[in-house]
C-alpha cells in the first residue's frame, strides 16, 4: 500500500484500490462497494481503547467534542483542518429494564443506544460528518442523495451550517414523514420528489450524481460509514470498554451493519478488543430483501465469494411481480439495499442473523420504548423488537448483553404514534390498519371531557 489510507474495493478477486482524492462510490474495475481502507502502522492509533477518554478533558475543542471526531485516530482519512463537525454524535447508552422485560431479558442486560439524540434527530449525522469531510477534501460544491427521509434531513442541516455545499435531495412520492420532510424544506435543500419509491429515488441518484459530478452522500459512500463506526465506539465507551455479546440495528440501505461490523473488525484486527459482539440485523417485514436473502435462501458473503445469483433472481422476481417495499417503518421501506454486499460481509464478520419483524411488532416494541422515556421513530423499534423475537427463539440468552441501535428521534415521525395512541378508530385504521396493525397492545389514551371544572377533576381522579 504506497497511501496510509486508499479507497479499497471491497471484492478480494479484484481489490482495485484508488485515492481517497477520487470521488466515486464503486470501483471501476468490476462495479463493487468500496471500503476506506488504512495502513494501520503508518496511522498514530492509541494502544488501548481507554486513551480516548482523555479528549474528555479537551471537549471545548470541536474535534474533542464531537462523537465522531474524538475517535479520529480510528478514521483517519482526513487532515484535522478540513473536517466539518457540528457536534454530532452526543448520544447515549441507556440501560431499559422495562424494555428488557418486555423482551425477556434479565434486569441491567439490555441497552439501548439514542442517535436520535444528534443535531438533525437520526444517526445519520455521524456518517454526514464523515461525508461532508471528505467533500470538502475533494472541493464539492453540490451534494445529494435518495432518502426515505433522514439523510436528507441531515444532509440538509450539514449543508445549512457549513455553507460548503447546495444540498439536492431526491424523495419517492408520498411516504417521506412530515417531521423529516419539514426539516430539509427548513434548512433550504434543493427537494426533488421523483413518480417513484426510494428505491427509484436512489438509483435515479446515482445516476444524476454521476452525469452532473454531484457528491453523493448516501451509505453507499464509504466516507459516511466511517462515521457511522463510530456508534459503536460509543457504545463500547459507555459499556466501558467491554464488548456486548450483541448489537441489534434495525436494516434499510444497510449502512450501519456494515459500518459496525467493518469497527469491530478493525478493532480486532489492531487488538484493541479481544472479540467481536454478534450481529442481528431487523428488516420490516415490508421490506425484508435481507431476511429473504440471507435467513431463507442462505445468501452470504463466503469471504467475498458467495454466489450473487440468487440476489439478481429475487430482484428479477421483485421486479416481473412489480413488488414494492411497504412498512409504518417508512425509513426502512427498501427493497434493494445498497449495500447488501457489505452487509453480508459484516454479518460473517460478527456471526450474524437476520430477522424480520411486523408492523404491528414494531409499533408495540415502539410504544414500550417511548414508555420507558426519550422514544423513538417506528423504523428504530425493529430493533427491539427483533430482539424480542431472538430471545423467544433462544438464540439470545436472558442474562446475555443487548444493545439495540435506537437509530431516531421519536418525533420524527409522530403520525404513527398518534394514530397506535388514538380513541378514533377510523384514524387507526386509516393509518395502520391498511398495513395489518390490528390493536394498540400498549395505548395510551387520551381522555375526553367536557370543559368544566367538576368533569376535568373526575376525570383525573378516575384515570390519574
Ligand atoms: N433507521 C432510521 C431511522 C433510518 O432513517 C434508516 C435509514 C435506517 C434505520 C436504516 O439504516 O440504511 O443503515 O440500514 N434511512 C435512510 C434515509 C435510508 O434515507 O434516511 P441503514
Amino acid at each position: 500500500m504506497t497511501d496510509p489510507v486508499l479507497q479499497r474495493c471491497i471484492s478480494p478477486g479484484c481489490a482495485a484500490g484508488y485515492s481517497v482524492d477520487e470521488v466515486i462510490t464503486s470501483c471501476k474495475a468490476c462495479g463493487s462497494l468500496l471500503d476506506v481502507e488504512y495502513d494501520w502502522g503508518r496511522c498514530a492509533v492509541p494502544k488501548s481503547l481507554r486513551s480516548f477518554e482523555e479528549k474528555w478533558s479537551r471537549r471545548f475543542e470541536p474535534l474533542c467534542l464531537s462523537g465522531v471526531w474524538r475517535f479520529r485516530e480510528l478514521l483517519p482519512f482526513a487532515p484535522a483542518e478540513k473536517i466539518v463537525t457540528i457536534g454530532e454524535g452526543q448520544t447515549l447508552l441507556q440501560t431499559a429494564d422495562g424494555v428488557a422485560k418486555y423482551i425477556g431479558l434479565n434486569s441491567g442486560r439490555c441497552f439501548l443506544q439514542y442517535e436520535g439524540l444528534n443535531p438533525s434527530g437520526s444517526f445519520k449525522d455521524n456518517g454526514m460528518s464523515a461525508a461532508f469531510t471528505h467533500g470538502r477534501m475533494t472541493g464539492a460544491k453540490r451534494a445529494a442523495c435518495a432518502s426515505t427521509g433522514n439523510t436528507s434531513a441531515s444532509l440538509a442541516l450539514y449543508c445549512a451550517v457549513s455553507k460548503l455545499m447546495r444540498g439536492i435531495i431526491f424523495i419517492g412520492s408520498g411516504r417521506i414523514s412530515y417531521g423529516k420532510l419539514s426539516q430539509a424544506l427548513d434548512y433550504g435543500a434543493l427537494t426533488v420528489q421523483i413518480a417513484g419509491d426510494f428505491d427509484d429515488a436512489m438509483a435515479r441518484v446515482q445516476e444524476v450524481s454521476k452525469s452532473l459530478g454531484i457528491y453523493l452522500v448516501n451509505s453507499i459512500n464509504p466516507f459516511r460509514l466511517e462515521g457511522q463506526k463510530t456508534i459503536m465506539y460509543r457504545v463500547l465507551e459507555a459499556l466501558r470498554w467491554q464488548v456486548p455479546e450483541w448489537i441489534v440495528v434495525p436494516g434499510g440501505n444497510l449502512g450501519n451493519s456494515s459500518a459496525f461490523g467493518k469497527a469491530f473488525f478493525e478493532l480486532k484486527q489492531l487488538g484493541l478488543i479481544d472479540r467481536l459482539p454478534r450481529l442481528a440485523v431487523i428488516n420490516a417485514a415490508g421490506a425484508n430483501t435481507l431476511h429473504e436473502l440471507y435467513q431463507k435462501r442462505g445468501v452470504r458473503w463466503g469471504g467475498g465469494k458467495g454466489s450473487t445469483q440468487p440476489v439478481i433472481q429475487y430482484y428479477g422476481q421483485l421486479d416481473r411481480d412489480g413488488h414494492r417495499a411497504s412498512t409504518i417503518a417508512s425509513a426502512i421501506e427498501i427493497n434493494r439495499p445498497v449495500n447488501l454486499a457489505k452487509c453480508l460481509r459484516a454479518l460473517e464478520w460478527c456471526d450474524g442473523v437476520v430477522r424480520e419483524a411486523t408492523d404491528q411488532e414494531i409499533l408495540d416494541a415502539k410504544a414500550q420504548v417511548g414508555a420507558g422515556g426519550l422514544g423513538c421513530e417506528p423504523a428504530s423499534a425493529a430493533s427491539v423488537a427483533g430482539a424480542k423475537k431472538l430471545v423467544s427463539e433462544g438464540v439470545i440468552g436472558r442474562d446475555e448483553r443487548v444493545v439495540c441501535i435506537l437509530t431516531g428521534h421519536q418525533l420524527k415521525d409522530p403520525t404513527a404514534t398518534v394514530a397506535y395512541h388514538t380513541t378514533d378508530q377510523e384514524k387507526f385504521n386509516e393509518v395502520l390498519g391498511s398495513r395489518g396493525v390490528k390493536r394498540a397492545a400498549f395505548a395510551n389514551r387520551a381522555v375526553a371531557v367536557p370543559n368544566e371544572l367538576d368533569e376535568i377533576i373526575k376525570a383525573i381522579q378516575l384515570y390519574g
